[in-house]
């Protein structure tokens, strides 16, 4: 039988009845927008993330795009985040006319570098690009009329100078960043955290869930991630109670006292019903899931040692990750397709996650920005793979993995 890349089938085989019972529940009282399992969900994982509101809606891109436009995200704005990401993490940033600023990673976390997040401030603040990279719009803020025009690309027409506004922090293969490294810079230079962590719910840092670390923090519910739904779902989380306020009017179209009466303009971006209710079913099994992740990770860990120049994913003790992925580095491209060659002769497998850094995907070139602008995030697009991860996967089938990849790099 083939090795699943992630398997939900064995975990549904667990959980069937629940999930049942709770869309019986469902199709029983036919809320299928806003029903009751939405506030049981919400709460539930409020209390689950020690953070004060959740609020649930269609996706993890939607929760995004909801926590900016609660920031009033827009032109002129500055977002500061990793170019080694799902696209969506910019995507958001770019669609509400703000400018997505790129900063390198770290080469073991594969989460953004405290050291130049510094330094990208620090050029946006002095318009310096050669202090740290940036994109053409801050550098024609040096000299207004003399910088690069915009391509046509580019869906808003520039605003510089660019304003440094926050950071989306993600958490990427669901390890938490450094944060007690990056909340001081943000403290310093007064700018607010968005955590990403569509990859990382269920981790910790410090004994503390990123969703509680934020100013706000996201999560996906895509069926593929950590605690995934059947079809699409998301959720924002905050502390803070007015912006919580600001969001629950976003996600109906920027609802004030009822639903003909708008303040703001909003978007349609609330998670179904049904969707709440095989979450609630998932979370019964949820933390076990993660420690089972865990020891999927540690087990590859050792069996991988005997494989030739393949880094393996590190563990920290500040902090337990999701796993969302576990991914590993290869030498360089060559090692890594000998690797992939193995894997395909025995039916096993892979995924790149990422194989272009966003700065050089087309969508982002009217930013400006080069090859070699971000030297660590352009080389892991060419090492990195990940193999075969969720909480069921069978020590035979870690075995029979690592012996392909072991063979894979000893050629
Ligand atoms: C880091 C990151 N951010 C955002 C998203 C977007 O989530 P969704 O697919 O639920 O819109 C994803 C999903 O793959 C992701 O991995």
């Amino acid at each position: 039988m083939n090795i699943p890349f992630i398997d939900l089938k064995s975990q549904y085989a667990r959980i069937d009845s629940r999930v049942r019972e709770g869309l019986d529940r469902v199709l029983a009282h036919g809320a299928y927008v806003m029903g009751p399992e939405i506030a049981e969900l919400e709460n539930e994982l409020a209390s689950f993330c020690g953070a004060k509101h959740a609020l649930a809606c269609s996706s993890g891109t939607d929760a995004l795009l909801l926590a900016l436009m609660a920031r009033n995200t827009g032109p002129g704005d500055a977002v500061l985040t990793t170019p080694f990401t799902f696209c969506a993490t910019a995507e958001v940033i770019a669609l509400l006319g703000a400018t997505p600023v790129f900063v390198d990673i770290d080469p073991v976390t594969f989460n953004i570098d405290p050291d130049r997040l510094k330094q990208a401030i620090q050029a946006l603040r002095s318009a310096d690009p050669d202090v740290y990279p940036l994109p053409s719009q801050a550098k024609a803020a040096v000299a207004p009329g003399k910088g690069p025009h915009a391509p046509s690309s580019m869906p808003y027409a520039p605003h510089a100078p660019l304003v440094p506004k926050g950071l989306i922090s993600v958490d990427l293969f669901g390890l938490p960043c450094d944060y007690d490294a990056i909340n001081p810079i943000l403290e310093e230079e007064g700018l607010w955290l968005l955590v990403d962590a569509a990859q990382s719910f269920g981790s910790s840092y410090k004994g503390i869930s990123p969703c509680a670390l934020g100013d706000t923090a996201c999560t996906s519910f895509f069926p593929a991630k950590p605690l995934g739904c059947y079809g699409d779902g998301g959720m924002c989380f905050t502390n803070d109670t007015r912006l919580h306020q600001v969001l629950e009017s976003l996600r109906v179209h920027g609802q004030g006292k009822n639903r003909y009466d708008n303040v703001r303009l909003g978007l349609n971006a609330r998670m179904d019903t049904m969707q709440a209710a095989v979450l609630l079913a998932k979370m019964s099994i949820f933390p076990e899931e993660i420690e089972l992740r865990n020891s999927v990770a540690g087990t590859y860990n050792d069996l991988l040692q005997e494989a030739r120049d393949i880094t393996v994913p590190s563990f920290f003790r500040d902090r337990q990750s999701a796993w969302a992925q576990y991914s590993v580095l290869a030498r360089d491209r060559k090692h890594r397709r000998a690797v992939f060659d193995i894997l395909q002769e025995n039916n096993i497998p892979w995924s790149v996650y990422y194989p272009l850094p966003l700065h050089l995907q087309d969508v982002f070139s009217y930013l400006g920005y080069s090859s070699g602008d971000f030297p660590v995030s352009e080389e892991m697009s060419e090492r990195i793979f990940s193999l075969p991860m969720h909480p069921y996967l069978e020590q035979s089938n870690q075995e029979k993995v690592a012996r392909a990849v072991i063979e894979g790099s000893r050629r």
